[in-house]
């Protein structure tokens, strides 16, 4: 990523897949080291979605969607019957990584129905067949959250004008989507148009997306923004330095409840206290209308070293009681809308997102 006016060629590979072979950029080690990982099986791509390798929830849903060839590549000798069984196993599995954001088993849902739907439509394919038509299916998986979040990126740009403060949280950017990120690309977009703005980016304990990885893909675009800590959030909306908020999510239930980074809630109720909009920008694989309301989102509990850690430091006492759940749910009332690849989602969101979407 370079300076000034970005170019999507520009930004940082999340994922890449080449000649069948998956590669992850490790955002464990950003910002200190831009190193890319080939996998070579499927458990090193669920190892690698467990320890966030890979994060963001589209991101996830194209790595799974990678991730399930690997599961079923050696198997295209089996008769359809068997290959499809260990097709369904290596969703199942790769499922199991991480629980909150829909789109790693909404990809995973996707590509075992193009295989049934392979079956249904020629009976007379072979394991091969199926192989390779499911190879496309995740390259088109790819390519679509691409222009979801290039139309998310147009949807939202106007929202930022010149002299805004815009605060995100977590981090919802190229790095956790094919491209332009889901947050980010209305500030992309609207860099690009020449509007001048500046990003507040939360740290997000405790793992720091927001330190380690938006302030330092938005630095590498030539955005300007400021690294605040999550306490920090308060203060700055009080000193009216804020003027909107955009953040991701990892599911938005039919309600317009929506899950993301723990900490987001709390940042949506201070928008309300200042009385600043704070939107939610959202690919239409990130809702669930499967789920009826944020209470039945399953948050996904993470190692306690994570919180008694601040990377290699101890700042907890051994043998301390933690708790550390990574999601939390913004009830649909505190959100002013979802920017989508659709169009800004406005209340009321039951009966908007069914409208858009169902
Ligand atoms: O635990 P993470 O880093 O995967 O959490 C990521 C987030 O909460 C993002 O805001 C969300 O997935 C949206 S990414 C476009």
């Amino acid at each position: 990523m370079t300076n000034n006016r970005l170019s999507y060629t520009s930004l940082v590979k999340t994922l890449s897949w080449e000649n069948g072979v998956l590669t992850l950029l490790d955002q464990t080690l950003l910002p200190v080291e831009v190193k890319v990982e080939k996998q070579e099986s499927i458990e090193q791509v669920w190892d690698s979605i467990k320890k966030l390798k890979v994060r963001g929830a589209p991101a996830i849903g194209i790595a799974g969607a990678y991730g399930i060839l690997y599961g079923v590549k050696d198997k295209t000798d089996l008769g359809v019957i068997e290959f499809l069984g260990e097709l369904k196993k290596s969703a199942d599995y790769l499922d199991s990584a991480r629980p909150t954001a829909v789109n790693l088993s909404w990809a995973l849902r996707r590509m075992v129905a193009k295989a049934n739907t392979i079956i249904k439509g020629k009976p007379a394919s072979t394991s091969k067949d199926i192989y390779t038509v499911l190879e496309k299916e995740a390259v088109t998986i790819h390519e679509e959250d691409k222009m979801i979040c290039r139309n998310i990126g147009l949807n939202g740009k106007g929202l930022i004008k010149d002299g805004m403060g815009v605060l995100t949280h977590c981090n919802a950017g190229s790095l956790a989507t094919s491209e332009l990120g889901t947050a980010t690309a209305p500030m992309y977009l609207a860099h690009k148009d020449g509007v001048s703005f500046k990003v507040y980016a939360d740290e997000t304990r405790p793992l720091l997306q927001g330190a380690r990885l938006t302030s330092w893909e938005l630095q590498q675009s030539g955005i300007d923004v400021t690294l605040i800590t999550d306490n920090m959030a308060a203060f700055m909306m009080a000193k009216n330095k804020i003027d909107l908020i955009i953040v991701g999510t990892d599911r938005v239930a039919a309600n317009g409840d929506m899950a993301n980074k723990i900490g987001t809630m709390g940042v949506a109720i201070l928008a309300k206290h200042f009385n600043l909009p704070f939107y939610v920008a959202c690919p239409s694989s990130t809702i669930d209308f499967e789920t009826k309301t944020g209470g039945e989102i399953v948050i996904e509990e993470r190692d306690p070293e994570e919180v008694l850690f601040f990377g290699e430091r101890r700042t907890g006492p051994e043998g301390m009681k933690v708790r550390n759940p990574a999601f939390d749910v913004t009830p649909y009332e505190l959100i002013s809308g979802f920017i989508t690849d659709k169009g800004i989602i406005r209340p009321p969101f039951c009966e908007n997102l069914q409208k858009f979407f169902g």
